[in-house]
């Protein structure tokens, strides 16, 4: 690797789903998003290491309720919150997660503490044992809307096949949506990280286990790394961050690794998104469903796929330093 200081990049996620259609809703979105860019790339280029851009970045988007991690987090059939994080070194190469947690503000700080451990991925007796250990405060990331939302299901018996992972525009207009949060970074020495985190995918049963502290959810080696998202059980079945990363390390350019992946994944039938960098500093991003929620720095420009309308099997790509 050069030892040459390098651009630093920069893509985030709030969701992927089905609508987006307000413009007040695209608006809230994008001034949420944007502010988290701002803010962690500032870091990066103040020396920050990707780890510790990525979770930075997520514990700001954990803390925004218009997304589905941490503060703003879905309930589950039976009413509680219940979230989960991992954090992906690709240098180190090195996972650790957290699962089903409860009454935690950022998920993503135990996956980090997690990083250090013999024991890296805990589920959640170990996880709230953990949070004793660390005397984090127990926090309530319950909001009036998530709670509203859990009765009204109730009310109809948890009819719908399932809660939207995404941003829904009515939400949206009620200033909070849906979707898993993810960050990926390429720091000044060239080092990658990702972070991913949510509360689920809403409704659902007791013990399920979310994609986002998996690897097939959030994966990254040297050469990139992906974070996912959209339904987790179409995302583990795809292993997509793993399927998409190995093919930048095997020497596929990272554009026609999410194109491929993407069109796969189309081709299954799945409803889902992903984010990612790779080692040359080009950004990508892909999705089978209809809005993903992201926006990225490339170092000269901010932008984002609020509003992209790309080809469903094409993935969209910006800056690359190669
Ligand atoms: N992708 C988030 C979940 O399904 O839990």
């Amino acid at each position: 690797m050069s030892t040459e200081p390098v651009q630093p990049k920069l893509i985030i996620h709030g969701g992927a789903g089905s609508s987006l259609k307000g413009k007040g809703g695209v608006d809230a979105v994008r001034k949420s998003l944007y502010t988290v860019i701002e803010e962690v790339y500032a870091l990066l280029l103040a020396g920050a290491t990707a780890k510790e851009a990525v979770v930075r970045g997520c514990q700001l988007l954990e803390d925004d309720p218009h997304f589905n991690a941490g503060t703003g987090s879905v309930l589950q059939s039976d009413g509680q919150i219940r979230m989960s994080a991992s954090l992906m070194d690709g240098a180190a190469q090195r996972f650790s997660g957290v699962i089903n947690v409860s009454r935690v503000r950022n998920p993503i700080e135990l996956a980090l503490t997690l990083q250090d451990s013999d024991d890296r991925i805990l589920s959640d007796h170990g996880a709230a044992e953990l949070l004793r250990e660390l005397q984090i405060p127990t926090y309530d990331p319950l909001t009036e809307i998530r709670l509203r939302e859990w009765m009204l299901e109730r009310a109809g018996n948890f009819t719908r096949e399932m809660a939207d992972v995404v941003a829904e525009h009515e939400l949206i207009e009620d200033n909070a949506g849906r979707g898993t949060i993810g960050v990926v970074a390429l720091d000044s020495q060239g080092q990658i990280a990702v972070g991913t985190s949510t509360g689920g995918k809403g409704f659902e049963r007791i013990g399920r286990v979310s994609d986002s502290a998996m690897p097939a959810g959030n994966y990254a080696l040297p050469q990139a790394a992906v974070s996912c998202t959209g339904i987790g059980e179409d995302i583990i079945d795809e292993c997509l961050a793993p399927r998409i990363v190995i093919r930048v390390a095997d020497g596929l350019p990272i554009q026609e690794a999410f194109r491929r992946s993407f069109e796969e994944s189309h081709q299954n039938g799945r409803d889902l998104g992903a984010i990612g960098i790779d080692q040359t500093g080009a950004i990508a991003w892909g999705k089978t469903s209809e809005v993903l929620l992201a926006a990225y720095h490339t170092g000269e420009k901010v932008g984002d796929t609020l509003e992209w309308q790309g080809e469903q099997l094409v993935a969209g790509i910006a800056g690359d330093r190669s």
